[in-house]
């Protein structure tokens, strides 16, 4: 396992691989043997934290992506070349362990051993990830890279895996090999993703259905405020251990120990223990409760087509994450206290963990230039650092490429 770049030799080897895979492309198109996959990034219209306290959320998969082209190389080796960070690596498949130092290549590392301690016969593959999807800033780069990567190596080695065995590989991966205790909503986002529908899913069984996304004159904008998560992985880690908490008070004080989790728990039985646990705890799990009640009003107002509801719904939405949860950061609030300011705007809210990366907002679409000119100034002007604008529709989820 190791880390080439800034020396010749490594230049040399990058040059060598590219070079490898632009030859096989024009070379053997034809016989297939090279695949391209595209995978892509989520944003999540309602339903923050619920995921790992089996509730419900209604993502959509969007239409940004990680662009992975990769063939067999008959070796033990799998070696990347990625576009986006610039950077070459290598590692073997008989020994891949975790790399502090490049952090990126652990989520590739960690798919790729899980289909190995699953028994998948695979063997040294090389590929190139090109991306017009931002790193870190809550769309889910990190969902895209590990279910690219899976795709990949089931395509390349005629795996036949279920849809949801991808989605639970690539979410052990994340959790067991990266580090980040997430729960299911971006695997099963970028899995199961559909071209003009949002995915409703239910964490309990993890199960989905699809709604038909039409917002009529109406946009998904995600303004990412470059605030990258420096402690995401620590206080994301937290709040899971805080759910946990009043999970086990609840049992505790009650006596009720048929209880699982928090959504299991509703308001009148979070009431009953007020009281008795502390104060942060009780917040904590107000936002899940809640939360997972805007879920099931958003996908109403979405089946009745009404799109100003969906708005009112991720401010409330936002206050809780602010107030209740603390996942908020000055710079998202200012986002969404601004963006609520201009006309043609229904609504937004901080989205993904929180601890920075973005907001997302529902605005009409006539309106968009004007948002974009008004909150980039004030941005600028405020932070001294110029946000980034994403308008994007439900995709397809990830799949391979025939072209
Ligand atoms: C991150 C995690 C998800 C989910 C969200 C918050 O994106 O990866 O599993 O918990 O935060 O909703």
């Amino acid at each position: 396992m190791e880390k080439i770049f800034n020396s010749e030799t490594e230049n040399k080897q990058k040059q060598l691989l590219l070079d490898k895979l632009i030859n096989s492309k024009e070379k053997l198109i034809a016989n297939n043997n090279i695949v391209n996959i595209l995978s892509p990034g989520r944003a999540n219209i309602i339903g923050e934290h619920t995921d790992y306290n089996m509730g419900f959320s209604l993502p959509i998969a969007i239409d940004k992506y990680k662009f992975l082209t990769g063939i067999k190389n008959n070796s033990d080796f799998v070696e990347i070349y990625d576009s986006s960070f610039k950077e070459y690596y290598k590692f073997s498949l008989s020994n891949i362990s975790f790399d502090s130092k490049v952090k990126w290549s652990n989520y590739i590392k960690g798919v790729v051993h899980e289909y190995l301690i699953h028994n998948h016969k695979i063997s040294g593959f090389s590929f190139i990830i090109d991306s017009n999807l931002s790193i870190g800033s809550g769309v889910s780069s990190s969902a895209a890279i590990e279910v690219g990567v899976a795709k990949l190596v089931e395509q390349l080695f005629d795996l036949n895996i279920k849809p949801i065995d991808t989605v639970k590989y690539c979410n052990s991966a994340e959790n067991n090999f990266v580090g980040v205790k997430c729960g299911y909503l971006d695997q099963i986002s970028v899995v199961f993703g559909k071209k003009d529908c949002a995915i409703f899913l239910d964490f309990k069984d993890l199960s989905h259905n699809y709604i038909p996304f039409n917002l009529k004159d109406y946009l998904v904008l995600i303004i990412d405020s470059k605030e990258k998560r420096n402690l995401s992985t620590t206080e994301y880690n937290k709040r899971r251990e805080e759910c946990s908490e009043v999970v086990e008070m609840y049992k505790n004080l009650t006596g009720d120990k048929s209880i699982n989790n928090l959504s299991e728990i509703n308001f009148n039985m979070l009431k009953n223990i007020k009281v008795k646990i502390p104060e942060k705890l009780y917040r904590r799990a107000k936002h899940v409760i809640s939360e997972n009640i805007r879920v099931l009003e958003a996908r109403e107002a979405l089946v009745k087509g009404n799109i100003k509801e969906i708005g009112i719904i991720l401010n409330k939405s936002h206050k809780s994450l602010r107030d209740d949860y603390e996942v908020s950061t000055e710079r998202l609030d200012y986002l969404v206290d601004e963006i609520n300011r201009i006309e043609g705007v229904l609504g937004a809210r901080l989205m993904g963990a929180g601890f920075g990366g973005n907001i997302i907002s529902i605005v009409k679409d006539t309106e968009l230039d004007n948002i974009i000119n008004i909150i980039g100034e004030k941005y600028i002007n405020k932070f001294n650092d110029a946000a980034d604008f994403i308008c994007c529709k439900p995709s397809d989820g990830a799949k391979k490429m025939i072209f």
